[in-house]
């Protein structure tokens, strides 16, 4: 596939998340609550998890945003649902890198539609955007 294809194709897969984001919502049974906003632009998103056992079991996000913000956070969810606690942070440092433009190591963990995003690290006024959701889900599982 073309270097334009696949261009082509990430944005589909990002404004498909954007316009039809996954798990959108708010979790009645999560077992923690996490807000976070991206103080340059004022966006937020409001993430509720349900981990259990060191796994995440559950995970829905609320907020408002850009288009990548929005879909990076619908992508997040659907990537850490049914993960365990180590792998979601494995796969939070591996989207770091790979949105910074560095060399990534995908290891064994699919890494889905996130690769969509990869394009965002020619755009560095974006990363804040792409790493919203991600950081939120971080923190609300340390403070657990
Ligand atoms: Fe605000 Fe992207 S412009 S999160």
């Amino acid at each position: 596939m073309s270097f334009s294809n696949l261009d082509a194709l990430y944005r589909q897969v990002i404004m498909d998340h954007y316009k039809n984001p996954r798990n959108k919502g708010s979790l009645s049974d999560g077992n923690l609550t996490v807000d976070m906003n991206n103080p340059t632009c004022g966006d937020r998103i409001h993430l509720t998890m349900k981990v259990e056992d060191g796994k995440v079991t559950d995970a829905k996000f609320d907020g408002e945003g850009c288009s990548i913000s929005m879909a990076s956070a619908s992508m997040m969810t659907q990537t850490v649902i049914g993960k365990d606690v180590e792998t979601a942070f494995k796969l939070s440092q591996i989207f770091s890198e790979m949105i910074q433009g560095k060399e990534y190591d995908e290891e064994d963990l699919d890494l889905g539609d996130i690769e969509a995003l990869q394009g965002v690290s020619k755009f560095p006024a974006r990363i804040k955007c792409a790493t919203l959701a991600w950081k939120a889900m971080e923190k609300g599982i340390k403070e657990q």
